[in-house]
C-alpha cells in the first residue's frame, strides 16, 4: 500500500466495516505507513480499459496477475502492472509487527468481491508476510458475531485463546483472540502449504 491508495482503502473500510468507530481517516492511514511495526498490503485489479469491464465488474477478466503488487513468498521477476494510480483497490490488510508476534489489524474486501477467493488470498500474503519477518504467531481480534471471517480463520489454524469483553465501541460487542501456533512449526509450514496449494488449483485465475 502507498499513499495514493489511502482514498480507495478508506473506501473499503467503509463498505467493510460500517459500523466501526472511529472512522478510518486519510491521515491516520498516513500515519500508519511510517509506522515502521506496520505493514500494509492491497490487493488490486489492474484497470484495463480494452476489458470493457469498467471498476465495478466483479468478474475477473484480466489474465495478469493480481499478485504484481502483493506480497508474494515467490516474487515474480517481472511486473506487467499498469501505473498504480490506474488499479481499482479491491481489499486490504494490514499487520503490526509486534517483537515475535504479527498481529492482524484489519483484512478487508469491497463488497462485490466476496466469496471469489480474494479474502484468502489477503490472508494467505499476510500469513507469508509475517513469516519472511520471522514472526512466531499471528494473532487477531474478530467479532464474536463475525462467523465469516472466523471460517476463515479456523480454516488456516488459528484458533480461540480468549475474549475481550465489549471491545467494539460501536455496539459494545464482545471480541474473540484468535492465534496460530507457531507459524515457523514443520506442522503449520505442512498445513500452511497445502492450503494454499488448494487455493491457486481452485482460483487459478488469480495466479
Ligand atoms: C472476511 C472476508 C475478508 C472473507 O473474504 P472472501 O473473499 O469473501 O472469502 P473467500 O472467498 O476468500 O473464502 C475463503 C474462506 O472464507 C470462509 N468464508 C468466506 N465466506 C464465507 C461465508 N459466507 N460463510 C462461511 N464461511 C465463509 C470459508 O472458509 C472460505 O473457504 P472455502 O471457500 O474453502 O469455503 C470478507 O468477507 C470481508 O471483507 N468481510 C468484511 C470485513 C471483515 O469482516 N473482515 C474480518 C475482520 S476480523
Amino acid at each position: 500500500m502507498e499513499e495514493r491508495d489511502i482514498p480507495q482503502v478508506i473506501d473499503i473500510d467503509n463498505e467493510a466495516f460500517p459500523t466501526q468507530w472511529p472512522r478510518p481517516t486519510y491521515s491516520a492511514y498516513k500515519n500508519e505507513l511510517k509506522n515502521r511495526l506496520a505493514r500494509y498490503i492491497i490487493l488490486a485489479k489492474p484497470n484495463d480499459p480494452s476489458d470493457g469491464s469498467g471498476q465495478q465488474n466483479s468478474t475477473v477478466s484480466s489474465k495478469r496477475s493480481w499478485l504484481s503488487r502483493l506480497f508474494h513468498p515467490k516474487p515474480r521477476p517481472t511486473c506487467t502492472l499498469p501505473p498504480s494510480s490506474i488499479e481499482f483497490v479491491i481489499g486490504v490488510a494490514g499487520v503490526w509487527i509486534m517483537v515475535d508476534e504479527a498481529h492482524i489489524t484489519t483484512i478487508g474486501l469491497r463488497n462485490n468481491f466476496r466469496r471469489q477467493g480474494f479474502g484468502e488470498l489477503l490472508l494467505i500474503a499476510t500469513i507469508g508476510l509475517a513469516q519472511q519477518l520471522n514472526a512466531n504467531v499471528v494473532t487477531l481480534e474478530v467479532r464474536v458475531s463475525n462467523n465469516t471471517a472466523q471460517t476463515l480463520y479456523k480454516k488456516y489454524g488459528f484458533q480461540e485463546v480468549g475474549r475481550r469483553l465489549h471491545y467494539y465501541s460501536d455496539n459494545g460487542e464482545h471480541a474473540l483472540i484468535m492465534t496460530t501456533a507457531s507459524i515457523k512449526s514443520p506442522q503449520f509450514t505442512s498445513h500452511f502449504q497445502q492450503l494454499q496449494n488448494e487455493h491457486r488449483q481452485k482460483w487459478q485465475n488469480l495466479y
